[in-house]
């Protein structure tokens, strides 16, 4: 009986490192999010994980990719798969991307930092945001992989062209103006939670704070957070809490047109990436314009409510324009099959955000590491189920859309 019990019984070594042990149970991005959920005030989680209003562009975002079905192939030989793929001109280990994300340094105390370096690690491109809470410069001090530079067009362009000087002189390889903007999106649940920049602590976010001590201890023993980048704005002197939607709507260009492009062009050498493109009319108007790529996006859900599902634009505004400019697909990428879908559809490569931000809250680098790495894993392991095996042999009729959602939602 002790024989067949040994047989049976396999205990795993202790594992000491408790960020490494809370990683040991993360078998997907969904699994990061649990995790993050638990470690991370609700104030800071939700600011992550929210979007606008009823958060229906949120969902669908990520609805749609369950809807896209693979009609597998066998008998291929897969013996040798290869996700890589060139995007501005670079070759990539996968189409993937780390999107821009602002304030990330709730998510963990490196923020941007961590960030970075578990995509350098992995030699996938970083987007630092506008609003970053880590500065152009100190994250191409710790990052050796490339790096883009993510614009919101602030009314002082004055301002804008410092920073798209300080991104050149850093080496940032191209830059990303996000143009879904205009005004910021209600996210409800940071109205609900009176989410401030930079966090206020009232009674209710004392209470979060202790019910999360791994959280507040280490807010506490860093620097104060602010936007980095923004050198002279009201945040960064620190003089007054705001909420995003406040200083957003009183810092961005709401008059910014198509004829401002021009305007990058002569303050920037290199590819520029339009980041909101919604619709196949304004996809023809970017070819037109001659920008290098389009982001197809709705923000993760965060601005306009109702905004199509990203990964149901993709074939159309690849039959309208992929031989004139790069397609990224950015929202709803939960699993590395998600990356699958949208390159068959059409897309050169994906955005990636909060699956990244999931991982940094759950385990600061190595989560983010960790994300990165089950996404990967994930992309190799459907190549090799649905027969595929490089980027470019990838066509639409590996995708069947499902005409109803019923039984998902
Ligand atoms: C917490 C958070 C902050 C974001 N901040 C920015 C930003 O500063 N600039 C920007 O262009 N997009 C920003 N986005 C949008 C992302 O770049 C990206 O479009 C979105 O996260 C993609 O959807 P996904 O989270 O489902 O991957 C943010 C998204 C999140 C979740």
């Amino acid at each position: 009986m002790l024989e067949s019990l040994r047989s049976v019984l396999q205990l795993r070594p202790i594992q000491l490192n408790p960020a490494e042990r809370r990683l040991r149970k993360a078998a997907n991005i969904d699994d990061l999010r649990t995790i993050a959920r638990r470690r991370l005030p609700r104030g800071a989680f939700d600011y992550i994980d929210g979007g606008a209003e009823d958060e229906l562009s949120l969902r669908r975002n990520i609805l749609a990719f369950r809807r896209a079905e693979f009609r597998p192939r066998v008998l291929r030989d897969v013996a040798d798969v290869d996700p890589s793929t060139t995007l501005l001109g670079r070759r990539l280990p996968l189409p993937l991307v780390l999107a821009p994300t602002g304030f990330t340094r709730v998510a963990s105390p490196g923020g941007e930092l961590d960030a970075a370096r578990a995509a350098a690690r992995m030699k996938l491109p970083f987007t630092l945001s506008t609003m970053a809470t880590r500065s152009i410069e100190e994250v191409a001090a710790v990052c050796d992989g490339p790096q883009w530079f993510q614009v919101y067009v602030w009314r002082d362009r004055g301002l804008v062209k410092e920073l798209l000087s300080r991104a050149a002189s850093a080496g940032y390889e191209a830059i990303v103006v996000t143009v879904d903007t205009a005004v910021l999106g209600r996210r409800q649940r940071d109205v609900r939670r009176g989410f401030t920049l930079p966090p206020q602590v009232g009674l209710g976010t004392l209470l979060d704070g202790l019910l999360h001590p791994g959280w507040t201890w280490d807010l506490v023993r860093s620097e104060p957070i602010t936007f980095a980048n923004v050198a002279g704005s009201a945040v960064r002197r620190g003089s007054r809490a705001v909420t995003l939607a406040e200083y957003i709507n009183a810092q961005f260009d709401q008059a910014l047109s198509w004829r401002d492009l021009d305007w990058f062009r002569a303050n920037w050498d290199g590819p520029i990436v339009l980041k909101g493109i919604q619709t196949v009319a304004d996809a023809v108007l970017a070819a037109d314009a001659a920008v290098e790529a389009i982001a197809l996006s709705n923000h993760g859900g965060r601005q306009l409510d109702g905004a199509p599902a990203i990964l149901e634009l993709v074939r159309p505004v690849a039959d309208a324009v992929a031989d004139r400019v790069e397609i990224i697909c950015d929202g709803g990428i939960r699993r590395g099959s998600d990356i699958l879908k949208a390159v068959a559809l059409g897309a050169r490569a994906c955005m990636t955000g909060r699956a990244f931000l999931y991982g940094l809250g759950a385990a600061g680098q190595r989560g983010a590491e960790h994300a990165l790495a089950l996404l990967d894993a994930e992309l190799r392991r459907t190549m090799a189920l649905t027969g595929q095996r490089c980027m470019s042999e990838l066509t639409p009729d590996l995708i069947a859309w499902r005409d109803t959602l019923t039984e998902l939602c």
